[in-house]
């Protein structure tokens, strides 16, 4: 069986695709590789294992229908059109739970670097402007009892939801789609409705799909009516909150500030008004970017990988 694999995965998972006696053929360019790239090494192979944004839409699933099996190197799978992938008959395999402790860690990472403005200082240090000692210099402020809402409470947002709670002492309210009873139980996390959510929440964390249903859900008319003292997190998906509209609510003190791991487009140009702002944190999409995680994710892979090449379910199958 031969796999193409369209950029790096952790050592452990070539190890084990080897031990599957499976034919890999590897991106090795430092620039993501093309469509029309992709379509042309694919064409040889029973399964991809697809690193990066490259999108799987139905243009590259009709030129590659003969693959049998397509493992993500992401928990989301926004990239692709798995309706069509169903149509032809592509098992769609994804790496959920392994990669939600260090996304978590990003999201508690972000907000705290928000909350002590602490991007912003460490560049004024960088440029030569840290002249004297003062005493009452940009001020962050504290997190200790104040309100985390968390939007998409599934393993990640209960993840940061823990950590929040452990060292903060945060009262935990969250919307999702359907009421998360586990994490009702294991945390005490408070269902409210969307609306409630952005209007309690003193830091708000973004931990859902990117779906039609969340894209551009976080815009002005949102963040209008968050509280100005609040902090947004988004460790998601850069689509789920609109670029313009969060400059302008930073900008025009709607919200405070603002912790993101994703961006739109990505890569986020240098010469984005967010990289400037004192309370805004930006990281290039590193939410799982681990030792641990990512060889835990390539183990996940190769398990996809190797169920779609034998024609059974994926453990970790997109549906
Ligand atoms: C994920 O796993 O979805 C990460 O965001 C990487 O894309």
């Amino acid at each position: 069986m031969k796999v193409f694999i369209s950029g790096n995965i952790a050592p452990i998972g070539l190890k084990q695709l080897g031990e599957h006696n499976i034919e890999i053929t590897q991106w090795k360019e430092k620039r993501q590789i093309t469509a029309n790239e992709l379509i042309e090494a694919c064409q040889n192979q029973d399964g991809l294992i697809s690193v990066g944004p490259n999108k799987l839409n139905a243009d590259f699933l009709n030129a590659c229908k003969h693959l049998k099996v397509i493992a993500l190197h992401s928990v989301g799978f926004d990239q692709v059109d798995v309706i069509e992938a169903k149509k032809l008959n592509i098992a769609i395999g994804n790496t959920p739970g392994v990669l939600s402790g260090a996304t978590a860690d990003t999201a508690f990472l972000l907000m705290l670097a928000v909350s002590r403005k602490a991007f912003y200082l460490h560049k004024k240090i960088v440029k030569g402007q840290w002249k004297n000692y003062e005493p009452t210099p940009e001020l962050g402020i504290e997190l200790k009892g104040k309100t985390l809402g968390i939007f998409g409470m599934g393993n990640i947002g209960l993840e940061m939801a823990k950590k929040c709670i452990g060292a903060y002492q945060m009262d935990v309210i969250y919307h999702n789609r359907s009421q998360n009873r586990d994490a009702e139980k294991a945390i005490g996390a408070i269902y409210v409705s969307f609306e409630e959510l952005i209007a309690q929440s003193d830091v708000l964390s973004v931990h859902t799909a990117l779906t039609n249903e969340t894209k551009g859900k976080f815009n002005m008319k949102v963040f209008k009516q968050m509280k100005p003292e609040s902090i947004f997190v988004n460790t998601a998906r850069g689509g789920i909150h609109n670029e313009a509209d969060l400059i302008e609510a930073l900008e025009s003190g709607l919200i405070w500030g603002a912790g993101l791991d994703v961006t739109n487009p990505e890569p986020m140009h240098a010469d984005n008004p967010l990289l400037n702002m004192e309370n805004v944190a930006v990281l290039p999409h590193i939410g799982s970017a681990t030792k641990e995680t990512k060889s835990a994710m390539a183990e996940v892979i190769v398990k996809n990988i190797v169920a779609g090449l034998n024609d059974q379910k994926l453990p970790h199958q997109v549906d």
